[in-house]
């Protein structure tokens, strides 16, 4: 039996470590047993308990209730509660998610004390280090022993890295596992897609069954905490609204709407323009973010994971950032960079709305993220 010891935070490694604890109850019980630990990064209801009942995710045995602080001291606080978990629990292997502190914090605290570390969503860069989330992917895929890519990118970054896979193992932190997955956000979207149409009853709370909108997510620092940028994005938002005379839906991260708040703009003019059809509604959870995707004509976000969703649903992505991860979906003429900028965001979202692409190949797998990462974790040497 191998014990696997999965840290998650922060809502976009629910969403993950949904699709892997599902296939692993499904699948893989008589060889795997898997401990979750929720470093607290993220405490609202609407950002971590609602994922957790919505998607069937097995409850954290371990909460460090950490919740926000400055990046030090959170990653801090986290690296010595996983360690003394990961003493106490002694798993083959632990399990990161993504690039958030409670990533890095997970990967840094196995490593040191020489248990293997997975890292699920390995190689993906910005080449943009003043990201937090940069910094921590470079740091977590050095220290890993199994790294699973979603994309082929990614696997050539790593290589790039002087990551490269080392033949047939077994594995350990000098002789990497490197593995194209596929991605578990794939996997999650094909088998959440028909639950959450039938259940979700958003679209028509919001009047917009059957009726074209543009869905927007902003989140990000350099999104959020430089007023100028969230208020060109607003800017840009009614503008293309009024203009193309369409709602736009703004699901609310806790971080942006506190920022909205604090510096007026929330009850300002901003929000005001009476012909724009901005509207503001708190942060969803997983199925309510399908249907929004699914519905929408078009989607603006700066997140990665929607970006992604977006490419799911076979819908045009402006992305409100300077660069992307996922460059395929750039390169593919699918999604633009617009980030923080009126004209560009305008024109982008013009464009797409007036001529919709119309071709998203399988670039993310073929939704067998899971089963792959199992396989591999089952057969393979590297405890
Ligand atoms: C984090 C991740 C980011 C990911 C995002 C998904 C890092 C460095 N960043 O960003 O990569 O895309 O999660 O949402 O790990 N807050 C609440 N309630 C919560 C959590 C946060 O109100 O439950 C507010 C607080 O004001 C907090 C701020 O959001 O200070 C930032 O939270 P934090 O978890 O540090 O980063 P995110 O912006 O959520």
């Amino acid at each position: 039996m191998i014990k696997l010891f999965t840290i998650v935070g922060a809502r976009p490694q629910f969403i993950k470590a949904a699709a892997l604890s599902r296939v692993i109850g499904q699948e893989f019980s008589e060889d795997v047993k898997e401990v979750i630990l929720h470093t607290g990064q993220h405490y609202d209801i609407s950002l971590s308990d609602v994922f957790f009942s919505e998607m069937q995710i097995p409850e954290p045995a371990h909460n460090l209730d950490i919740g926000s602080s400055s990046h030090g001291d959170q990653t801090g606080m986290m690296i010595q509660g996983i360690e003394k978990y990961i003493l106490m629990e002694k798993p083959d292997g632990v399990i990161v998610y993504g690039d958030t502190n409670s990533t890095l914090a997970g990967a840094l605290a196995a490593a040191k004390l020489h248990i293997p570390v997975i890292h699920i969503e390995a190689g993906l860069r910005s080449f943009n280090k003043s990201m937090p989330e940069e910094i921590n992917r470079i740091t977590c895929d050095h220290v890993s022993t199994l790294l699973f890519s979603p994309t082929l990118t990614g696997i050539e970054n790593l290589g790039k890295e002087g990551i490269t896979h080392s033949g047939p193992g077994p594995y350990s932190f000098d002789s990497q596992g490197v593995f194209h997955s596929g991605d578990l956000m794939y996997d999650n979207t094909l088998f959440f897609r028909e639950q959450a149409i039938q259940k979700s009853s958003l679209l028509s709370k919001l009047e917009l069954d059957g009726k074209p909108f543009i869905l927007v997510t902003v989140h990000r620092p350099y999104n959020t905490d430089v007023r100028e940028n969230l208020r060109n994005i607003v800017k840009a938002l009614n503008l293309i609204s009024s203009e193309m005379n369409i709602p736009v839906i703004l699901p609310l991260h806790p971080r942006t709407k506190e920022i909205l708040k604090r510096t007026g703009d929330l009850e300002g003019s901003l929000f005001k323009d009476p012909l724009s059809h901005i509207r503001l509604i708190p942060a969803v959870s997983f199925l309510d973010m399908i249907c929004l995707e699914a519905g929408a004509s078009l989607i603006l976000t700066d997140s990665g994971g929607v970006q992604k969703e977006a490419w799911f649903m076979e819908k045009p992505v402006v992305i409100l950032r300077e660069e992307s991860e996922w460059v395929e979906i750039v390169e593919a003429g699918n999604g633009r960079l617009a980030g923080a900028d009126v004209t560009r965001i305008v024109n982008a979202s013009r464009d797409y709305l007036e001529n919709p692409p119309q071709s998203f190949p399988s670039i993310f797998g073929n939704g067998n993220a899971a089963r792959e990462i199992l396989k591999v974790l089952t057969t393979t040497q590297w405890r």
